[in-house]
């Protein structure tokens, strides 16, 4: 018996750090909610619509951008313009407030990325990074560490002084 009573401590730490990883599980693997459920399955994958068309300063700016609210309803205008989503969308849309999209890729602070050499530089496909963006309904987070930046450089034979060129 003088053993029992440490045993179940541990047992009961067991159950707790497993208890941790069950309820956070979903926000680890399928993202964050976002404030409009919005699907690039839907969008990007099933209708085909081109990433360009809402994230148009890709190749052009540090940031690829988020896109206007004006932009949704190019099409929500006619396409199911009474979902109940599609009404949220429109109640930013009035206040004229953009919205606020929880963001998911993001590089550590001391790096610096930017779209515009790989896009129209490397002429590299957005899944080369972001993965299979149009098969998913909620992106996941993803930090991109600084190995991911190194071993695509050294196999495509780009910049390596990232100490001059990648960093603030
Ligand atoms: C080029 C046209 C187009 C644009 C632009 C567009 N959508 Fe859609 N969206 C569609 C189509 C088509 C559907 C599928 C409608 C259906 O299922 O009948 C859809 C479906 C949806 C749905 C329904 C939920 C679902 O997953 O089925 C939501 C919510 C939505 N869009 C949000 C948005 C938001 C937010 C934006 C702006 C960032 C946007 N859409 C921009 C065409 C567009
Ligand atoms: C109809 C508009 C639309 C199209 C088309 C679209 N996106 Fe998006 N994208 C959005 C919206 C809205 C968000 C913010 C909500 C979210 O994260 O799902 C977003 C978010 C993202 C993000 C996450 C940014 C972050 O850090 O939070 C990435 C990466 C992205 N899109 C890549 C792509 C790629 C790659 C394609 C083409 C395969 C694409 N998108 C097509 C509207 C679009
Ligand atoms: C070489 C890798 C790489 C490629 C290729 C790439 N991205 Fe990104 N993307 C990133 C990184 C890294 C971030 C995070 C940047 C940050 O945090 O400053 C990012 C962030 C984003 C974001 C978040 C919002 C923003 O403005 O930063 C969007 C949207 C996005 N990418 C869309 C795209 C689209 C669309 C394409 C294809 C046309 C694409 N990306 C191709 C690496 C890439
Ligand atoms: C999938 C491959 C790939 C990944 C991943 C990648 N890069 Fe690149 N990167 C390239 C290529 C190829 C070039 C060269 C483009 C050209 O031809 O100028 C480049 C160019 C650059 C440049 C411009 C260098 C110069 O010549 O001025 C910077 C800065 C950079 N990358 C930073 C990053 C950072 C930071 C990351 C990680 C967040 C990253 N890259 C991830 C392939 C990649």
């Amino acid at each position: 018996m003088r053993h029992g009573y440490p045993l179940m401590v541990l047992g009961g730490l067991l159950f707790a750090i497993m208890f941790f990883f069950y309820a956070a599980y979903p926000s680890l693997t399928i993202g964050p909610a976002q404030p409009i459920p919005f699907s690039h399955r839907v969008h990007a994958g099933v209708k085909q619509i081109d990433c360009r068309f809402c994230h148009p300063y890709v190749a052009r700016s540090q940031d690829a951008g988020m896109p206007a609210v004006e932009k949704c309803f190019f099409c929500h205008k006619y396409i199911i313009p009474d979902h109940p989503e599609i009404l949220k969308e429109k109640a930013y849309f009035e206040r004229n407030k953009p919205v606020p999209w929880v963001r998911v890729f993001w590089v550590p602070e001391f790096v610096f990325f930017r779209h515009e050499p790989h896009i129209a530089q490397a002429g590299l496909d957005c899944s080369r990074c972001h993965g299979a963006v149009k098969e998913t309904d909620r992106l996941g987070r993803v930090k991109f560490e600084m190995g991911f930046c190194v071993t695509c450089h050294r196999n495509m034979g780009a910049e390596l002084d990232c100490w001059l060129a990648c960093h603030r």
